[in-house]
């Protein structure tokens, strides 16, 4: 399964993943994610992504790309791979499809979680993150035993520079300026699977696998 998860910030898309990189055996391949572990490094990469992502803008897609590009070298695609907060606008759609088409290892969907701005707002300003494991959690809708206190790991939980509200209110522009033009490129090359996003994780977890098991 070669899959790309597509939605605006707090759709559930890291959420998601994690279930479905799971059932199809792939690894889940966050853009976001791979920028956090280079800032929490240190490393130049890091620095620069920063900041952008403090802005809620995008990092510059020659930075994206080849970070990309090179991910997608590495020996653990045999199953495939889901790609989460990749593509971001047209050109890195695609810059994905010249990638794919010289590895002869096309999509086979991409699958697009739909949820409203009043929902997002409340899934961002309540997640709270690990800072040791990464592991994501909200503080009404999957809360932690102990405040503050990551379940899996211990860790602290802390909030994302760029879940505060004026940054979120900045994402959502970008969201909707830059990344919602690939849904139509995406319908129009075949690939598009839509679903809602609301409601409980697992159902959404299952629709998502139910629709992918019907394209
Ligand atoms: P990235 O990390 O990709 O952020 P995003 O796309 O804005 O998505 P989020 O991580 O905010 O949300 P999500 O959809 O994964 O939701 P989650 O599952 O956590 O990117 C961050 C930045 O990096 C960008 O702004 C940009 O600067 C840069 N960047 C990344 N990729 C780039 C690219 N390709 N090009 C250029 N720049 C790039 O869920 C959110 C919360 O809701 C959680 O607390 C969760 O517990 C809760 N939740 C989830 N599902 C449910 C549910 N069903 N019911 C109730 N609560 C739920």
């Amino acid at each position: 399964m070669r899959l790309v998860l597509v939605g605006p910030p707090g759709a559930g898309k890291g959420t998601q993943a994690q279930f479905l990189a799971s059932h199809y055996s792939i690894p889940h391949i966050s853009t976001g994610d791979i920028f956090r572990a280079n800032l929490k490094e240190g490393t130049p990469l890091g620095v620069q992504a920063k900041t952008f992502m403090d802005r809620g803008e995008l990092v510059p897609d020659s930075v994206t790309n080849e970070m990309v590009r090179d991910r997608l070298t590495k020996g653990d695609l045999a199953n495939g791979f889901l790609l989460d907060g990749f593509p971001r606008n047209v050109a890195q759609a695609q810059v994905l499809r010249d990638i794919l088409k010289e590895k002869n290892t096309p999509l086979d969907a991409v699958l697009e979680l739909i949820i409203e701005t009043k929902e997002i707002v409340l899934r961002l300003s309540g997640r709270r993150t690990c800072r040791n494991c990464g592991k994501v959690w909200h503080l009404t809708y999957e809360k932690p035993t102990s405040a503050g206190i990551c379940d899996s790991c211990q860790g602290e939980l802390y909030q994302r520079e760029d879940d505060k509200e004026e940054v979120v209110t900045r994402r959502l522009e970008v969201y909707e300026e830059q990344t919602a033009p690939i849904v139509a490129f995406y319908k129009g090359e075949g690939l598009l699977i839509s679903i809602s996003a609301t409601g409980p994780v697992s159902e959404i977890t299952d629709h998502a696998i139910q629709a992918l098991a019907k394209s």
